[in-house]
């Protein structure tokens, strides 16, 4: 694909880069002596840099996100022709997109019955948030205020959803917290060494277990939700072991615990099903999602519920608190649902959760014979194209590699053409895990291409 980019000379736009912008999750020192890089365009599953140079984008546009590829027209069009009949009207009105979606959403997702809209992941979980402390003020007489989220799992980037964040390293210097979230321990079978008295079978049982374990501590009757991603993302990809989720679903229930599952990576196809969670066989209260609802080409996040949760803030009308006094002024925005119903047509006509499934098998078995040849991966974990290795200096101990060699491996594909991405300063010591997340139409020539990229740059870092 080379040459599609008609190269034009960037170089003010790189200066205006590194003059005034400041980008995102970036320590800018470096800027100082090399250029920002500027994506420019997108194809299919590439991009093209200033320089005209193509990549093949292994990580949906760095973080899971882009999930029906680049340039579609189809889309652009959705989002342009409901922009010139109605751009925004505030929520507290519908629109036509808006219902449409919700809708076609709501289809996908049995036993759960309302859409509300936002714009981002992060603001989605405050809406949850907001939606069970309200509850915990008007229904149970201001106890089950609590929220207990997961060790590495990650909900967002906003002071509320830091606070419920698991990622310590993420969190460092961003504190004082909101009171009232309690951490439960992970469900990370590769590190069960490290989780005094974790046993040697049925560790999923036991690590929800766990969880039990500190409601009881804290007093059932002050927890009112449990936060959790269905499979950790940023935090190492971290595929549940098994007996996991069906003992946390049956626990929330013992203690009438709200379940809120954080879907902003895994939902609409990333694991080969519409939801993360649909792998588990568990039924949620409260659902998020963000980054894949429009693959990118507009801003929007749903939070969805349980018609009983929606029930709840509507059953006493008499009361004048007794409704979610909440608003999102761009969760108004109709180019969000007009893009998600194409996006969601684009992944239906084209099959695009089989060829999840397909390619995503065939990432996880190129990446389990690079394991069988570099002794430094010492695991590889994933469901459909959203896959990781973790990279270790000693397979015995399984000390972590640190994160200066990890993000090396990164760099090394980058510079041969290949975007992979790694833990980014999330947890103390152990961002040591590699992430890969193509785009849902990614082909076998595709997926085979980023592995024997990382085969070589393996090599090249690690000297095998
Ligand atoms: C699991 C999860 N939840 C929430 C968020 C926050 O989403 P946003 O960046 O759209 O606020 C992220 C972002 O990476 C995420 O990975």
């Amino acid at each position: 694909m080379d040459g599609q980019f008609n190269q034009n000379d960037l170089s003010h736009i790189v200066e205006a880069d590194r003059d005034h912008l400041w980008h995102h999750l970036s320590q800018h020192k470096q800027y100082e002596s090399t250029d920002p890089r500027i994506i420019v365009e997108g194809r299919g599953i590439c991009v093209w840099d200033q320089h005209g140079r193509e990549h093949l984008d292994g990580v949906s546009g760095g973080v899971w996100t882009v999930n029906v590829g680049y340039g579609r027209e189809s889309i652009a069009d959705a989002i342009r022709n409901q922009l010139v009949k109605l751009n925004y009207f505030a929520g507290s009105a519908g629109s036509v997109p808006g219902a449409a979606f919700a809708q076609e959403l709501i289809g996908k997702m049995p036993g759960l019955t309302r859409v509300y809209y936002c714009n981002s992941g992060s603001e989605a979980n405050e809406k949850a948030f907001k939606m069970v402390r309200q509850i915990a003020h008007a229904k149970h007489g201001g106890k089950k205020w609590k929220i207990l989220y997961r060790d590495r799992d990650y909900h967002g980037t906003t002071i509320g959803a830091l606070s419920a964040g698991g990622q310590d390293e993420r969190n460092a210097q961003y504190g004082p917290f909101a009171p009232g979230f309690v951490r439960v321990p992970h469900c990370l079978e590769y590190r069960k060494h490290e989780q005094e008295a974790a046993p040697d079978s049925n560790y999923g049982e036991w690590a929800a277990d766990q969880i039990e374990q500190v409601i009881l501590r804290e007093d059932p009757d002050t927890i009112g939700a449990l936060c959790l991603e269905p499979i950790t993302a940023g935090g190492g990809v971290i595929t549940p072991p098994t007996g996991y989720w069906p003992r946390v679903q049956e626990i929330c229930k013992k203690y009438d615990i709200l379940l809120h599952i954080d879907e902003v990576v895994c939902g609409i196809g990333r694991t080969g099903k519409w939801f993360g969670y649909q792998h588990f066989d568990i039924q949620p209260d409260l659902v998020t999602m963000a980054k894949g609802v429009a693959s990118g080409y507009a801003a929007i996040a749903c939070l969805v519920t349980t018609e009983d949760v929606f029930d709840r803030f509507k059953d006493a009308p008499e009361d004048k608190l007794n409704y979610f006094r909440d608003i999102s002024t761009f969760g108004g925005c109709t180019a969000g649902p007009a893009a998600a119903i194409e996006n969601m047509r684009i992944i239906e006509d084209e099959d695009l959760l089989a060829n999840t499934q397909a390619m995503g098998e065939r990432l996880m078995n190129n990446l389990h014979s690079l394991k069988d040849q570099h002794e430094v991966i010492g695991d590889v974990r994933g469901a459909g194209l959203f896959c990781g290795t973790e990279l270790v200096a000693d397979r015995d101990t399984r000390e972590p590699v640190s994160e200066k060699l990890a993000q090396a491996v990164v760099a090394d594909c980058m510079k041969q053409g290949v975007i992979i991405g790694v833990t980014n300063r999330s947890l103390p010591g152990k961002n040591n895990t590699l992430c890969f997340s193509p785009a849902l139409i990614a082909t076998a020539d595709n997926i085979d291409h980023m592995t024997s990229t990382v085969d070589e740059s393996l090599r090249r870092v690690f000297n095998q």
